[in-house]
């Protein structure tokens, strides 16, 4: 009994250290790269992200130097419905999202994989401290994430769904969305579709 006691004990006591993920900002714009892995695509976007009312704006942008615009995307996750406008032959279509809404950070309930230092350790402001969190959501898809430590900027992440995989990079994140309204209202043409 005395050994169980113990051992209860010491159970608890390593729960009691598993660090908690950190808290990512739930509304941010930036910059997102990524990568389809398996497919032939790469996009890099202006991204605006709100996860306080689960819905993402992605305004890709091509011909680097140039910021043309090809594609701008409204992710709605309430609705399950991602709305892709050409800007170009302004042509609308609505489907589904590619995956359930997730916070861009460490989930509840993921593990802290690691720390580390990117760029010259030793070196002061050529470096930065990243924390990498890992979680297998319910339905499988695993999440691996990177951020920045202590203030848990988005730096990179990876996710896989049976032969989904993404692969995202993050850059010139600014905590906070500067109008919500110009970046969620559809255009015209994906209205009542
Ligand atoms: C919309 O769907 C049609 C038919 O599947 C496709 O030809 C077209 O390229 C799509 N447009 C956009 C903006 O994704
Ligand atoms: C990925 O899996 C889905 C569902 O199982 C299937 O419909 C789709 O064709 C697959 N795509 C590829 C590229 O294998
Ligand atoms: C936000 O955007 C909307 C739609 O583009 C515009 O009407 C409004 O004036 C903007 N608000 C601010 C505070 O800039």
């Amino acid at each position: 009994m005395l050994k169980l006691v113990l051992l209860l004990g010491v159970v608890a006591g390593c729960w009691a250290q598993e660090p908690k993920p950190c808290e990512s900002p739930k509304q941010w714009e930036g910059v997102r790269l990524k990568r389809f892995e398996n497919r032939d695509v790469f996009e890099r976007a202006r991204y605006t992200y709100d996860a306080v009312n689960t819905r993402i704006r992605e305004t890709e942008l091509i011909e680097a130097g140039t910021e043309k615009t090809l594609y701008d995307v409204w992710h709605f996750y309430k609705e399950m419905k991602t709305y892709r406008l050409n800007t170009q032959t302004k042509t609308c279509n609505v489907s589904t999202p590619g995956h359930p809404f997730f916070e861009i950070g460490a989930p509840t309930g993921s593990k802290l994989m690691f720390e580390s230092e990117i760029g010259a350790a030793q070196i002061p402001d050529e470096h930065l401290t990243i924390q990498n969190w890992y979680i297998k959501f319910s339905n499988g898809a695993e999440y691996d994430v990177t951020v920045s430590s202590p203030d848990c900027i988005p730096v990179g992440a990876y996710y896989r769904n049976g032969n989904l995989t993404e692969v995202e990079r993050f850059f010139d994140i600014h905590p906070g969305i500067k109008n919500a309204t110009a970046a969620f209202t559809l255009p015209p043409e994906c209205t009542g579709l």
